[in-house]
């Protein structure tokens, strides 16, 4: 039986390693976690996309009684922001969260329903993705785009 491999690299760094450029999108997404709307699970979840022209674009989760209502903040926001910027290439994601306790040491990743949206928003601008994952003790950066977290995905390719 033949296999191969699949290989995702990760890069660790704390959040005062950050470049400047980095740091900004990063601290755009902890802000936003204020605006969540997060009244049943109380995890509070921030995220900012930076476009092309330099304009940032935040969004948070906004929960539903009716719980798959709801909507996770790096799909609010990419939607938000590809909505009003239907044009514009999206460069970079980052995505903080929060709980009452504060902010969480590790980064959250995104889950498998917001994967699969910035793989359509990369295929859409054909344009990788720079993810940045905010923890209070560590960050992580994916460089070459949401690949790297969605390995073997379905796209537009395998409707054609
Ligand atoms: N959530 C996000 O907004 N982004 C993620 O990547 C993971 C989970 C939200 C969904 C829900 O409002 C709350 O966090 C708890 O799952």
């Amino acid at each position: 039986m033949k296999e191969f491999l699949i290989k995702t690299t990760v890069k660790v760094c704390t959040v005062d390693e950050l470049s400047s450029f980095d740091r900004e999108l990063v601290d755009a997404a902890r802000t936003a976690t204020a605006n969540s709307y997060a009244v049943y699970s109380r995890f509070n979840v921030g995220a900012a996309v930076r476009l092309a022209d330099g304009t940032i674009v935040c969004g948070t989760n906004q929960e539903n009684a009716a719980y798959p209502s709801g909507l996770c903040a790096e799909r609010t926001t990419l939607f938000w922001a590809n909505s009003q910027y239907p044009t514009m290439p999206v460069e970079a994601i980052a995505i903080a969260a929060r709980t009452e306790q504060g902010e969480l040491d590790r980064p959250i990743p995104p889950c498998g329903a917001c994967r699969q949206v910035i793989l359509e928003t990369e295929k859409r601008f054909d344009k990788a993705m720079r993810i940045i994952l905010y923890g209070a003790k560590e960050c992580y950066i994916i460089e070459d785009g949401i690949k790297a977290l969605l390995p073997l995905s379905f796209d537009a390719g395998f409707l054609e």
